[in-house]
């Protein structure tokens, strides 16, 4: 018998990729340069130079090895060569044994579902989210709590408390945030560590953060990005090298559960057998050795800096209310009506493609990925003021 959840998902449309869909047909109708597409997060920067050195190096090798199967959890090299890089940037102490390679962060946040969470079990994810959370708790039969945003965007933690029952298995953090590019505190990280630690003493098992960090490289201003980890023993790391070095379609990331969690050979068990479930062989043999070449680099991220500058101005100088967003590529605009799908419809209008909140557990707002280049953010700006013209904002 076929799944209606499944059947539901399948059908059910996705606002961004619609939104995408839009812009390109739109495009072809009027021409790409009239059409200021904001809806996706494709990374815009390529990806740097190493990548494609290190994709020639290896073809030169013998193909057998290079496209063969690897182990399930990666080749311990590169595992290796994260671990160390990592313990050096972040000053944790993950370890290759407890380190599993996985096809991006999508993946690895289906496997922590389905690892964690078992059917009726609770995950708790802090608004706004990546609207893929929802899918992966309820997907491993879990049910997604969300709790709201303080007016910062960062997680409101007296809410989160009451949120935290004795059906919480696993809470997702993502800093820097998609879609508002808030970056957690170490303030926050440190109370909502306290909050969990009560919990698991309150409800007497463990309660497992999964750090979903994609965005982790894209900080600006020299802004410290204080890591999960080192505030909480049951964390597990969620990671992908989709953004940090612009590699989205070629699916590598992985999960690092923490030496310091004192079941975690339990809980890396628990992942390397849900990522079998899941059928997940192993990650791109290929994508694996190139990463294991490049570890530690990243892509020119200064591009992003500079169009997160120039939205971020641009749209607060015409009157909009931003939140001022710290990394990732994301900028998280109020909408000036209570409505934030009839304000991403009336957008359109000037051909501005805006994906409005809901998706993203919240109201109100609308998400623009700067993802693109700087010069579409400036040929943009007179569609912004014609749009802020339209509900009488104030310039600045
Ligand atoms: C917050 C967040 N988590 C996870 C993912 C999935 O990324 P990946 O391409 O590594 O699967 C994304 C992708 O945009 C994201 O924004």
């Amino acid at each position: 018998m076929l799944s209606e959840y499944h059947i539901g998902l399948g059908r059910k449309k996705n606002c961004m990729r619609e939104l995408a869909a839009f812009a390109g047909a739109r495009k072809a109708q009027i021409g790409a340069d009239k059409v200021f597409d904001f809806s996706l997060g494709n990374p815009s920067i390529p990806a740097p130079p190493c990548v494609n050195d290190a994709i020639r190096e290896l073809l030169e090798l013998d193909s057998i090895e290079v496209h063969g199967y690897t182990t399930a959890a990666g080749l311990p090299s590169l595992r290796k060569a994260i671990a160390d890089d990592f313990n050096a940037r972040y000053g944790g102490d993950i370890r290759p044994e407890r380190m599993y390679v996985i096809c991006g962060a999508a993946a690895g946040l289906a496997i922590c579902a389905k690892a964690l969470v078992q059917p009726g079990e609770e995950a708790i994810a802090f608004a706004p989210f990546f609207t893929e959370y929802r899918v992966f708790v309820e997907g491993a039969g879990g049910v997604l709590v969300s709790v709201p945003p303080t007016a910062e965007l960062q997680p409101d933690l007296e809410a989160f408390e009451r949120a935290l029952s004795e059906k919480t298995q696993m809470v997702i953090i993502n800093t820097p945030n998609n879609p508002s590019g808030v970056v957690l505190t170490a303030e926050t990280l440190t109370r909502l560590s306290d909050l969990l630690r009560a919990a698991e003493a309150r409800y007497g098992h463990p309660i497992y953060l999964v750090s979903d960090e994609p965005y982790r490289e894209l900080v600006y201003d020299g802004k410290p990005i204080p890591h999960p980890v080192n505030f909480y023993d049951d964390t597990i790391i969620d990671y992908s090298y989709s953004k940090s070095l612009s590699l989205p379609g070629e699916r590598i990331g992985y999960l690092a559960v923490s030496s310091r969690m004192a079941n975690g050979d339990e809980v890396y068990a628990a992942i390397a057998g849900a990522a079998r479930t899941c059928g997940y062989v192993n990650a791109p043999s290929l994508m694996q050795r190139v990463v294991e070449k490049c570890v530690g680099q990243t892509s020119d991220i200064a591009e992003y800096k500079i169009n997160r500058d120039l939205l971020f101005n641009g749209l607060t100088e015409l009157g909009f209310d931003c939140v001022f967003p710290d990394g990732a590529f994301y900028i998280f605009m109020k909408t000036p009506e209570p409505d934030a799908v009839a304000f991403s419809e009336r957008a359109k209008k000037y051909e501005l493609i805006l994906v409005p909140s809901n998706d993203f557990g919240v109201e109100g707002y609308v998400r623009l990925a700067y993802c693109v280049s700087a010069d579409t953010i400036r040929r943009s700006m007179p569609a912004f003021a014609q749009l802020a013209a339209e509900y009488g904002l104030q310039k600045k």
